[in-house]
């Protein structure tokens, strides 16, 4: 079956005491037990399992073509519970440009647990093989990358990695498995912070596991999900099957709409560089081309500088004019949002601090185009000299 029939139907059976065609959501804590000791239907305790969760899970499964599947309370939660699932000494290496959230938790929580671990550039295979050790145990993958959509090469680090006897999972929130096959291409977790595209509306916080492989590390991850605890509510479970269903439809305008936005920002004299898979002039192209259907919905932009504001001035005053796109933290959902980064991530950041990032939502492009077009009108007009200047402070259209 194709991946929008399966989203359609996976985790949906007709409820058979009431022929209800979409689910009900099972709010019960609580399952009855048999004369026998036994859980007839499966579900004993909440926490453990419970029949909404479950549907969600099974339709991960089927989008994703794994085998099993364990969701949580928050996309962090689904990260943390892998992390966790290691041991005290073990090393893991993760890229260096990474969700701010996952190598906060790696250095700031796990780093004082004992967990090793080293950053590396993951465009650079070599670098990844290097930075393999004895007791490594885990590479962590995020393609496209947050904020600045570096990719990277699944296969092949999946490859380095199996080859060293460690596992490999990958952040696949921003591509879903509507554009990526994290598993086919041969990680052995893909990794979702639901809330985002699965969620689909802004409204639903979650996370997700899928794994190709039942191993003794999944047997431990999951006693991580039930026994931790961190797990989504029946409600939060229903809400994130119900964004699901329309996935594959808004991706592809998610898709439409940002490419033509970067196209349009690609174009404009006040912007320095364009951070968007699908340009040809960026580096991780033929990569994203290669693994990915098409390019996602999440862009970023870095904003010149002029003869009276830096940058991060510029790129504050563009994030505070527009109209249509909402300045706000997040992504994935219908609406477009706008957000400086930098100054979300505080002053240890690695982001450039002109950068905007975008999350291209279902609103019609011209719409969107336009109201850039007037957020980045600025009375500071730049002369040609100006911007030859600029160029050279900053590789034009794509970094
Ligand atoms: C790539 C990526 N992974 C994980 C997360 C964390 O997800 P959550 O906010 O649901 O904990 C985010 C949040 O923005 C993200 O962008």
């Amino acid at each position: 079956m194709k991946i929008e029939t399966i989203a359609v139907h996976a985790g949906r059976e007709i409820d058979p005491t009431t022929g209800a065609v979409m689910p009900p959501i099972h709010l019960s804590t609580t399952f009855q037990r048999a004369a026998d000791g036994s859980y007839p239907n499966g579900y004993s305790y909440i926490r453990g399992d419970n029949p909404t969760r479950r549907a969600l899970e099974e339709a991960l499964i089927a989008l994703e073509g794994g085998v099993a599947a364990a969701t949580f309370g928050s996309g962090m939660a689904a990260i943390m519970a892998i992390f966790q699932a290691l041991r005290t000494g073990d090393h893991v290496i993760i890229p260096e440009e990474i969700y701010f959230g996952t190598g906060k938790l790696v250095r700031e929580l796990f780093g004082p647990w004992g967990l090793e671990h080293s950053a590396v550039d993951m465009s650079n295979l070599a670098a990844v093989e290097a930075a393999m050790q004895p007791n490594t145990r885990l590479v962590w993958v995020e393609t496209p990358s947050n904020p600045l959509l570096k990719m990277t090469d699944i296969a092949a680090v999946a490859e380095i990695a199996h080859a060293a006897g460690a596992l490999c999972a990958c952040d696949s929130t921003w591509p879903t498995p509507m554009l990526q096959r994290t598993l086919a291409l041969g990680a052995d977790f893909s990794v979702h912070a639901t809330t985002k595209y699965l969620g689909g509306h802004s409204d639903v916080l979650g996370g997700a596991v899928i794994t190709n492989t039942e191993s003794d590390f999944w047997t431990r991850l999951l006693l991580v999900q039930r026994t931790g605890g961190a797990v989504p509510s029946p409600f939060d479970c229903w809400l994130t099957l119900r964004g699901i269903r329309t996935l594959p439809y808004r991706m592809r305008a998610h898709c439409e709409n940002a490419r033509k936005v970067a196209h349009f920002l690609a174009d404009h004299p006040k912007v320095c560089v364009v951070h968007y898979p699908g340009l040809e002039s960026h580096p991780g192209h033929a990569i994203a081309a290669k693994q990915m259907s098409d390019f996602g919905g999440m862009l970023s932009f870095q904003v010149c500088p002029d003869k009276l504001h830096s940058g991060m001035e510029n790129a504050l005053r563009v994030a505070n004019r527009t109209k249509i796109f909402t300045q706000a933290t997040s992504l994935g959902g219908v609406e477009s949002l706008i957000e400086h980064r930098y100054s979300v991530e505080g002053q240890n950041s690695k982001t450039p601090d002109n950068l905007l990032r975008l999350s291209v939502g279902l609103e019609h492009p011209d719409d969107l185009i336009g109201d850039l077009e007037q957020a980045l009108a600025s009375e500071i007009v730049l002369s040609n000299a100006d911007q030859a200047d600029f160029r050279g402070f900053y590789p034009r259209k794509s970094a």
